[in-house]
């Protein structure tokens, strides 16, 4: 590839304030900002080759889904070329007609029939415009929308583990972007070609009149066509300076608005700063504008007076084969209109060609999505589970994240049998939340076998493992819905049941704060849209316990449920969890909150990823020097000291109205 001189954001001059708050020129590391500025490393020559693949691509996404629109398509704009040459053919004839010696009704009278072809030829051309764009409209959202829907389609089956894995994750975010690219490319191809036939057929008519106006047409068309080049590259460079700095500047007004910000805005003076900032930015990128505006101003003198350097000589050489070649008049006319009507087209084939070639690297981006997509996905067949869960085992789990230095679980053994609640316990990053995913078939062990009735979760059918799961994660998803869908997503294959919605929300404590909601079931929960209401951290995760529990899995898992919940709350939840086994369901229970382990029927405590004890709370509280032991009375000893009185005054817990004061 040959290499050019680029000029980035480094070269240009940065502002006390970006100094000041990002240290220097903010810069995205996202993946979509990989392609800003290719088009400026990239020689023609380079581009050019890889125009067939990019045409390629377009061409067999379209084939593959309305091959019939695609043959239309392709069939108007070459017809459309075809016109455009037997135009020329036929205005030669008029102009033939006209500068003929006789009287001028006759020259006229004998000029009409060529004059009526060029009439139903622009009738014609009209037609297969019309086709050609019915044609693309039809094709342009649907492979776009398949596009799309393949890429999604793949990214949801993808195997957790691998998600962790940053070139995975960059590769398959960097996809999203390629999605509408393939619209916009097949737009731009058409424009490509319909440019491009239009100069072969331009070309073609020039030769058979006369081989030196070829040479004529590109000795016009080289500096128009270089000055296009020049333009659209220089347009494209200031384009994306300019999206570095709105980026910045948009990094920091929108703050100035966000209502997380507005009270330290206020109470901080954080506003007056920004503000400034705001100014002092905007400052720089005028100063940029001006440079870039005069830049663009010179360039375009230098390459217009090349042009018209260029289009003096080549009229020079019409002059020359008029007087002295004996080349008839309406010949020469013919190929002043060939050429202009050519270099016309000229700028829009290059503009439309630097598009594609932009856009044909985000679609790339999407193929390596889809392939990586698929080639990480979670197999969609598998060993059946045998019957409804008895059990799930682990023998001597290992698990590792991938590009992590050491193992999250270290030879775990540990069985959770079927109707129990089974609690998890350990400090903060011992392995709990990572056992649970491993227990729900989301990861597969690095070593040992995670067993489901016997079966091994690796060579188990994946899917109806999590058929038998309801997941409440530590960082569960807050769905911008409405509170009902917020639930009902929890088993959406199923037609939506409000009793049974209901019934979850109860299960789960969120049914009186849902109903107070100003819409109800209907409220959106998420703030910015109308009906939109936003939620507490604790009403938030009511919303969850309820979806999971709408899900009516054999298994429930619950990491951390009652984190943000109020104690009457928090009490509730163990409550119903605990309930829940009477109808044979196994609850995984992940909590830091040892006063709810103590009615668990079975206790692991993990340190480190390595399990350390199990067994019930009585057993455990027996075990002297044990860890769950120490655990347990460090959060007691903290209680010890609440009600100094001894009293044991329950005011607030009682529901009262009003508050107390301390006296
Ligand atoms: N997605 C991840 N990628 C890499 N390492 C991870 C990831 N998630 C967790 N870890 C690491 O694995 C270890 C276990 O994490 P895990 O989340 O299972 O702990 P935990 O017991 O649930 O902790 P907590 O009580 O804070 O929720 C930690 O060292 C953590 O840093
Ligand atoms: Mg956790």
């Amino acid at each position: 590839m040959k290499s050019r001189r680029v000029r980035t954001r480094a070269g240009l001059p940065v502002s006390e304030s970006e100094r000041v708050l990002f240290g220097g020129a903010l810069r995205y590391d996202l993946s979509f900002t990989r392609h800003e500025m290719p088009l400026l490393r990239m020689g023609l020559w380079a581009m050019a080759r890889q125009f067939p693949a990019m045409m390629g691509t377009v061409a067999r996404a379209a084939w593959r889904e309305d091959r019939c629109a695609l043959l239309a398509l392709l069939g108007a704009e070459v017809g459309q070329g075809v016109l455009r040459a037997f135009t020329l053919v036929a205005t030669n004839q008029v102009l033939v007609a006209l500068f003929a010696a006789g009287p001028t009704p006759a020259r006229l009278r004998q000029a009409l029939p060529a004059l009526a072809a060029v009439a139903v030829v622009a009738v014609l051309s009209s037609l297969l415009s019309a086709v050609s764009t019915a044609a693309s409209g039809q094709l342009e959202p649907k492979i776009e929308r398949v596009c799309t829907a393949r890429f999604y389609q793949g990214v949801i089956r993808v195997e957790l583990a691998a998600l962790e894995d940053q070139k995975v994750h960059r590769a398959l975010d960097a996809g999203r972007f390629g999605t509408d690219s393939i619209r916009m490319m097949l737009g731009s191809s058409v424009l490509v070609l319909n440019a491009l036939i239009g100069l072969i057929a331009a070309a073609g008519v020039l030769l058979l009149l006369h081989p030196l106006l070829v040479l004529m047409l590109f000795l016009v068309a080289a500096p128009k066509g270089w000055s296009a080049v020049l333009s659209a590259r220089r347009q494209y460079d200031s384009r994306h300076t300019w999206i570095e700095h709105r980026r910045a500047i948009s990094v920091i007004t929108q703050k100035l608005t966000d209502q997380a910000c507005a009270a330290e805005i206020r109470v901080h003076g954080a506003g007056r700063l920004l503000v400034d900032a705001y100014a002092d930015m905007s400052r720089t990128m005028e100063r940029e504008q001006q440079r870039l505006a005069r830049a663009e101003a010179a360039t375009q003198t230098v390459a217009s007076a090349g042009s018209g350097l260029a289009a003096l000589g080549a009229y020079g050489v019409l002059w020359l084969l008029l007087t002295g070649g004996g080349m008839p008049l309406a010949v020469a006319g013919t190929a002043v209109i060939a050429v202009r009507t050519s270099s016309a087209g000229l700028l829009a084939l290059v503009m439309q060609f630097n598009r594609l070639y932009e856009e044909a690297m985000y679609l790339k981006d999407w193929e390596d999505a889809c392939t990586l997509a698929e080639r990480h996905a979670i197999p969609d067949s598998g060993d059946a589970l045998s019957g409804p869960l008895e059990e799930v085992r682990l023998e001597t789990v290992s698990f590792t994240y991938p590009g992590a230095a050491s193992a999250a679980l270290d030879k775990v053994d540990l069985t959770i049998p079927r109707g129990t609640v089974v609690a998890l316990v350990g400090a903060n990053g011992s392995g709990k939340s990572t056992l649970a995913k491993l227990v729900a078939g989301l990861y597969l062990p690095s070593d040992g076998r995670l067993l489901w009735n016997g079966t091994d979760t690796r060579d188990a059918d994946r899917e109806a493992v999590f058929g038998q799961v309801a997941l409440l994660a530590q960082d569960f998803p807050h769905w911008p819905m409405t509170a009902r869908a917020n639930v009902h997503i929890g088993r959406s294959d199923q037609r939506l049941d409000q009793w049974r919605v209901e019934r979850a929300a109860d299960g789960a404590d969120a049914t009186d704060m849902i109903t107070a909601l100003p819409h109800g079931w209907d409220s959106l929960v998420v703030k910015g849209f109308e009906r939109g209401t936003q939620l507490s951290g604790g009403q938030w995760q009511r919303l969850g316990g309820a979806r999971a529990r709408y899900r009516e899995a054999a298994l429930l898992v619950v990491d951390e449920p009652t984190s943000a919940l109020d104690p009457r709350a928090e009490i509730e939840t163990f409550r119903a969890l605990r309930a829940l086994t009477g109808g044979g369901t196994t609850v995984l229970l992940i909590t830091h909150r040892l006063a709810a382990t103590a009615s668990a029927d079975l206790i692991y405590v993990l340190d480190a990823g390595r399990l350390i004890e199990q067994g019930t709370h009585t057993q455990l509280m027996a075990l002297a020097g044990g860890h769950y032991r120490s655990l347990y009375e460090i959060q007691a000893a903290q209680y010890a000291t609440a009600a100094p009185d001894g009293s044991g005054r329950r005011d607030s817990a009682d529901g009262e109205k009003h508050p107390k004061t301390a006296d």
